[in-house]
C-alpha cells in the first residue's frame, strides 16, 4: 500500500520531512500546504507535488497522513482536526503549548482511527541511541546525570522570540532535553531550581534539578542566549565507575570501568538528517501508519514532556519544588 502524505507548514522542518518522505518508496507526497503561498510553492516544486493553502486542502486531496510542521502554538488545532477526520498525524514538537492542549490531543489520539506520533527526533539520534542501548543492555547503570541543551538566540525563525507563539522558551528547545531525561531514566518525580529573565522578554535561562522516580538525579541547564557557542548540547551519565557522554549530536563515548578501554561513536561525517534522527523518525512513522509497529513517540510521551515543561515553569516561578504528576486538566 502507498501512504498518501501531506505536509502542513513549508518551513525549515517541513522541508526536512518532505525530503525524507520523498525518498521512502512507500510514500506518495500529495501536497505541501502553507498560509504563505510562495513557501508552499517553493517546497512543492522541490519535491514535485502540489502547492496548497490549508489542512482542508490536504484533506480534500484524500491524504492518509499529515505532517503538522507549523509554529508551536498552531499544533493543537490541526492535529485534533486531522485525528477526528481519521487521518494519521505526525506532529512536530512541542505537542502543545499548554497542558490542556496536550490533554486534548492525547484524548483525540486515544479515540482516533489513525496513529499519532510526535517529532521528538533526539530519541532517534545516533548519540542518544548509543547511550540508551548501553542502559537497556545493562552495561550502564545510571545513578546521576548532568544534562545541558542551550540555544544561541531566540531570533531565527523570528517567531522563536515570541512566547505567545512558542508557548515559552522551554517549549522551544529544552522540551527535547526534558523528554531525553524521561527516555533515558524514566518518569520524573520532582523538579526544582532557578530561572532568570536576562536578554529576552521571558525566562531565558534555567538551572534545575530533576529527581526521577528511578532514583536518578540530574542537573538540567538550558540558556537561550549563548551565541551557539560549542558545546551547547551535552549529556553526561554517571554509573558505578562508568561514564557515558554525548557531545552535541556528533559524538558519544562510554567508559565502562576503571582501566577499561573507552568506547565511542563519531557521527561527524553522517548526513545531518540522519544523525539528528529525522530519517529514522519518519521511517518509523510510516511503519506505524502501515500497522507494522506502534508509534515510536506517543501522545502519552508528549503529554509527559508538556507536563515537565509546566512543572519547571511552576518550580522556577515559585522557588519551590514541584512534584509530578501534575493534576490533569479538568
Ligand atoms: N524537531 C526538531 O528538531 C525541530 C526543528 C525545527 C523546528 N521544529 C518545530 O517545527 C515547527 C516549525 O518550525 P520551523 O523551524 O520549520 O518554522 P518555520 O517558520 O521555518 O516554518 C513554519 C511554516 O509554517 C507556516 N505556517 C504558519 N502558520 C500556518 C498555518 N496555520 N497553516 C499552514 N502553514 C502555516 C509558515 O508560513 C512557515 O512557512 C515548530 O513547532 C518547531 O518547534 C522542530
Amino acid at each position: 500500500m502507498t501512504v498518501r502524505v501531506g505536509v502542513l507548514g513549508a518551513g525549515f522542518i517541513g522541508r526536512i520531512h518532505a525530503l525524507n518522505l520523498r525518498r521512502d518508496d512507500r510514500v506518495q507526497l500529495v501536497g505541501i500546504a502553507d498560509v504563505v503561498p510562495r513557501a508552499a510553492e517553493r517546497l512543492a516544486a522541490e519535491v514535485e507535488t502540489a502547492a496548497l493553502g490549508s489542512l482542508a486542502d490536504l484533506l480534500d486531496r484524500g491524504v492518509d497522513a499529515v505532517y503538522v510542521c507549523t509554529p508551536n502554538a498552531q499544533h493543537v488545532e490541526p492535529v485534533v482536526a486531522a485525528l477526528r477526520a481519521g487521518i494519521h498525524v505526525f506532529s512536530e514538537k512541542p505537542m502543545a503549548t499548554t497542558l490542556r492542549g496536550a490533554f486534548e490531543i492525547r484524548e483525540a489520539a486515544r479515540r482516533a482511527r489513525g496513529v499519532y506520533q510526535l517529532g521528538l527526533n533526539r530519541r532517534f539520534a545516533r548519540v542518544y541511541r548509543f547511550v540508551k542501548t548501553l542502559i537497556d543492555d545493562g552495561r550502564l547503570t545510571p545513578l546521576l546525570a548532568q544534562m545541558k541543551h542551550n540555544r544561541g538566540e531566540l531570533q531565527q525563525p523570528p517567531w522563536t522570540g515570541d512566547p505567545t507563539i512558542t508557548g515559552g522558551y522551554l517549549y522551544e528547545t529544552p522540551v527535547h532535553l526534558f523528554d531525553m531525561g524521561r527516555f533515558l531514566f524514566g518518569d520524573v518525580a520532582e523538579v526544582s531550581g532557578v530561572a532568570r529573565q536576562s536578554v529576552y522578554k521571558e525566562l531565558d535561562g534555567f538551572v534545575m534539578l530533576f529527581r526521577f522516580a528511578s532514583g536518578v538525579a540530574a542537573s538540567v541547564t538550558s540558556v537561550a542566549h549563548t551565541s551557539w557557542f560549542f558545546p551547547y548540547e551535552r549529556v553526561e551519565v554517571y554509573g558505578p565507575h562508568q561514564t557515558a557522554v554525548t557531545e552535541e549530536l556528533e559524538r558519544a563515548s562510554f567508559s565502562p570501568g576503571m582501566r577499561a578501554q573507552v568506547e565511542g561513536i563519531d557521527c561527524f561525517q553522517m548526513p545531518f538528517e540522519d544523525k539528528w534522527g529525522y530519517v529514522e523518525e519518519d521511517r518509523r512513522f510510516i511503519d506505524a501508519v502501515l500497522g507494522e509497529a506502534p508509534p515510536a513517540v506517543t501522545a502519552e510521551d508528549g503529554y509527559r514532556a508538556t507536563e515537565l515543561v509546566e512543572a519547571v515553569y511552576q518550580a522556577a516561578r515559585s522557588g519551590a519544588a514541584v512534584r509530578l504528576p501534575l493534576p490533569e486538566p479538568a
